[in-house]
């Protein structure tokens, strides 16, 4: 048997209070960047919802990425059919990432971490949390700011160039592709990322709609071993809004700052 969740607007709890030697696995979403500018994949507003805010039928096969198939630029067949398109696509990102800023959310996990003993993991590939000074990030859906090898093994590499043109190729002759995790391909990191999940005591993710796994199940994987707190943070009720304990709906940049009790 799994308890309800509380879900309702975050003003209605208490702050969360976090003991000194509390161990926290942060994972945050699409959402947390959303007030920087960014936008996410799956809200009501975004590009894979329907104009009324259902979602479209078939989830993510269906979806737009800022009026482009997810099959065409989130896919390693989409790469290798039309690489141009790909990269320009990605380039496009690149260019608008250094205008768009941290927000009240990203600033508040920074300063957790200096408290706490934090573990942020997030899906975003974005690096908003690491300018708003979170010393550690694990990318697990990659980096926007790196490329590598499709072909070789030549491991990623920082690279913020836009490829408007001719996609860039590595000096084995392949080609290069966005050090990003397409659909059908294995997130980074999953190792240490399940050795913190159980070491963990609270569990907080933010801005993610829990329709993408195996980020999506992290929470239920915490419910099996059954001791963390795993509080959600974040506009609407998430896919997965049964395996938490609460849900605190609200923007995460005006809820983050004020949750965390350090006392
Ligand atoms: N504050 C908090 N949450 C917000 C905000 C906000 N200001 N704005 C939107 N949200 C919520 C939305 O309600 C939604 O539930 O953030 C969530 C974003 O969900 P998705 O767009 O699905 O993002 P995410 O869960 O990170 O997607 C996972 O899917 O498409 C792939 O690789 C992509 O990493 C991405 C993965």
């Amino acid at each position: 048997m799994v308890p309800i969740p509380r879900v309702g607007p975050g003003a209605e709890f208490e702050p969360l209070r976090i003991g000194r030697t509390e161990r926290v696995f942060v994972l945050t979403g699409a959402g947390v960047s959303a007030e920087s500018g960014v936008r996410t994949f799956r809200d009501a507003g975004g590009a894979g919802f329907a104009g009324d805010g259902r979602r479209p039928q078939g989830g993510a096969s269906i979806g737009l990425w800022y009026e482009h198939r997810i099959e065409d630029v989130a896919t390693a067949k989409g790469f290798e059919r039309d690489p141009r398109m790909v990269w320009r696509f990605y380039s496009e990102r690149r260019r608008q990432l250094p205008s768009v800023k941290p927000n009240p959310a990203h600033q508040a996990l920074a300063r957790l971490a200096q408290e706490r003993e934090v573990f942020l993991c997030t899906q975003n590939v974005d690096d908003l949390h690491e300018r708003a000074g979170s010393p550690e990030v694990v990318h697990m859906h990659g980096e926007l700011l790196r490329s590598r090898c499709h072909s070789c093994e030549r491991p990623s590499f920082v690279d913020a160039a836009g490829y408007f043109e001719e996609p860039p190729r590595c000096r084995c002759g392949g080609l290069l592709r966005p050090h990003v995790v397409w659909f059908g391909e294995i997130p980074f990191h999953l190792e240490r990322i399940f050795a913190a999940l159980d070491k963990c005591d609270l569990f907080l993710c933010v801005g993610s709609s829990g329709a993408v796994h195996p980020a999506a199940g992290f929470v239920s994987h915490l419910r099996h071993t059954g001791r963390a707190r795993c509080i959600y943070l974040g506009l609407e009720r998430p896919d997965n809004a049964y395996a938490f304990d609460e849900c605190r709906l609200g923007k995460a940049g005006e809820l983050l700052p004020g949750l965390v009790d350090l006392r």
